[in-house]
């Protein structure tokens, strides 16, 4: 492992250099995509090129991928704090969201309660689940402040015996809070509900057990602060869940065997949720990507440098005169969102990208930017960063001189 056993200015510079993509501007969109490996990368062309020259039909590239799928959902387990059998290998946090989501017996009646703060990928299985069955989706209004006592006290509101489950993200995507977790599941289980977290934009930036959160299930996606491929990702089942056979899709991956007949035994293990093929690169990309951060880079590096740069980088932000961070700084993880007074998100992330290089995004429904800090970067990445959004600030879309002043604000690694 680099982690330990170097101090920051020698272990950062062999991390960057293992992630080139973080060359390619200020890298602040992990939240979005991670920057891939360059041994995820490679490790996925060799197995591209074996499939190209061999196939992917004879038995020992089955047998292989067999231990590739182990490999992944074992990488996954021990960042989760859980083992390997409880972890349902998926494509996406969204599939995971589905899948919990659709592992419930609705009944007439039931109802689901959700944050106000969801992303898509746990909005959208609810959406259809309400025009599907008319179960009823209560939208707790958690706002932007993310305290935890006023979070639970929302949750206590809309949570009723008629909940069978809750769903809500472990940081919010939009504004970066980290919500109460382990609380919410012991409020939601005290009312008989189940709850299914979106973990997208936790794991990997903050420390996460999901047994000693009790959540039901967590989904959790490959591509963002694991580093992995697109279209990849994983899904916890805690044993409640797993003691109780319910699929709304199935496989033939689900069962120990199924004869033409439909008797069938299904699996004990998570794997019962997964239904199809993988792309075995992905596959192998995200074991990749997942053991070299836990295994060459440190968990519990990744999580403290984390911490210390977002937090920093969220209160040099809110001294820049006209800047109002939204995250919670008590309660956050690798997110910032804040906005610049004067400027709509948009026109001010342009300006910032041309001045800075900088890789972020968006926020709409904020009308915020969001920045995605994670351990790969430098001090001085976000001092140059917070130095074009002071130079953005103290202008308007009509005063803020036209020609880019990249020269000025670029730098290299300090
Ligand atoms: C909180 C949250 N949930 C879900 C998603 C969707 O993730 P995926 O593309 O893995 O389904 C995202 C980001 O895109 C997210 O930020």
């Amino acid at each position: 492992m680099v982690g330990p056993f170097l101090p920051d200015d020698e272990k950062l510079p062999a991390i960057r250099e293992a992630l080139p993509s973080t060359a390619a501007g200020i890298y602040l969109n992990t939240g979005t995509c991670g920057p891939l490996p360059r041994e995820t990368a490679r490790a996925m062309a060799e197995l591209e090129g074996i499939e190209l020259r061999t196939g992917r039909a004879d038995i020992a590239y089955w047998k292989d991928s067999e231990e590739r799928m182990n490999e992944a959902r074992a990488a996954v387990a021990a960042v989760l704090g859980t083992e390997p059998r409880r972890i349902a290998l998926t494509h996406a946090t969204t599939e995971g969201m589905n899948v919990a989501t659709w592992a419930i017996d609705w009944r007439a009646g039931d109802k689901v309660v959700t944050t106000s703060l969801e992303h898509g990928g746990a909005l959208a299985p609810l959406w259809a689940l309400r025009s599907r069955l008319g179960v009823d989706v209560a939208i707790a209004d958690i706002g932007v402040g993310g305290d935890p006592a006023e979070v639970l006290a929302a949750l206590d509101r809309a949570i009723t015996p008629e909940t069978r489950l809750v769903c809500v993200s472990h940081v919010s995507w939009a504004t970066g809070a980290r919500l109460p977790i382990a609380e919410i599941v012991a409020l939601a289980h005290s009312r008989g509900a189940l709850v299914a977290v979106d973990g997208a934009q936790a794991v990997g930036a903050i420390p996460v057990s999901v047994e000693e959160l009790d959540a039901d299930f967590y989904a959790v996606p490959g591509q963002k602060w694991l580093l992995g491929p697109d279209g990849t990702g994983a899904l916890y089942c805690a044993p409640a869940v797993l003691d109780r056979p319910r699929l709304t899709f199935a496989g033939y991956a689900s069962f120990e065997s199924l004869g033409l007949d439909l008797e069938g035994k299904l699996r004990l293990d998570a794997r019962r949720f997964e239904v199809a093929g993988y792309h075995q690169p992905s596959v192998l990309g995200f074991a990749r990507s997942t053991a070299w951060l836990s295994m060459y880079v440190g968990l519990n590096w990744i999580h403290e440098r984390t911490a210390r740069l977002a937090g920093e980088a969220a209160a040099m932000l809110a001294a820049v005169p006209g800047v109002e961070v939204i995250t919670p700084r008590d309660h956050m993880a690798g997110l910032v969102t804040f906005r610049i007074a004067g400027w709509t998100p948009g026109p001010a992330l342009r300006e910032l990208s041309q001045r800075t290089l900088v890789i972020a995004r968006t926020i709409p429904p904020l009308d915020a930017i969001r920045i995605s800090v994670g351990f790969f970067n430098t001090d001085h990445e976000l001092r140059r960063f917070r130095d074009g959004v002071a130079l953005v600030a103290a202008h308007t879309p009509e005063t803020i001189p036209h020609r880019p002043r990249i020269e000025v604000l670029r730098g290299g690694l300090e």
